[in-house]
């Protein structure tokens, strides 16, 4: 009888266990809303038909002063966020030919690049 007791005790246990888990989870799913994978993952892939023959894209850097610097470089570069990387692409950015970038597809960019970030 009290050994039975253990083992429902033990089942609550990990019960509650499993449930806190679960709660952090969607806590910070919650918290990358402001990264919608969705966005990311666009971004990505218009990075690599688009950026990629000047880039490189992907999480490695190579060196941080190269010309045209990484990717991940630059979204490790303290000072870097989505709305200047926004902002950059629309406006400052060297002439890229034959790419018309779309005010979506900004976003998209600019979240994936920020996903390269380590923090
Ligand atoms: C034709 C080559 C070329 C292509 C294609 C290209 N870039 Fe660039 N990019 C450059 C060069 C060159 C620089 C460096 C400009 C400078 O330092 O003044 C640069 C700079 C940047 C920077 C700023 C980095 C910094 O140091 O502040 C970002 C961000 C960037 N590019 C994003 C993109 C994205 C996103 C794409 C694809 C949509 C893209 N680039 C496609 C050549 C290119």
């Amino acid at each position: 009888m009290l050994n039975q007791h253990a083992v429902w005790r033990h089942a609550l246990l990990i019960l509650l266990v499993g449930m806190a888990a679960l709660l952090l989870l969607r806590l910070h799913q919650a918290n990358g809303a402001e990264q919608p994978s969705d966005s990311i993952t666009t971004g990505h892939r218009l990075a690599e038909a688009w950026c990629m023959e000047c880039h490189l894209v992907g999480p490695l850097a190579t060196g941080a002063k190269k010309v045209p610097p990484d990717f991940a470089a630059v979204a490790n570069r303290p000072s870097t966020t989505v709305l200047w990387l926004k902002v950059f692409l629309k406006t400052s950015h060297p002439t890229m030919p034959n790419i018309i970038i779309g005010p979506g597809q900004a976003d998209d960019l600019a979240n994936y690049i920020m996903s390269l970030k380590r923090d």
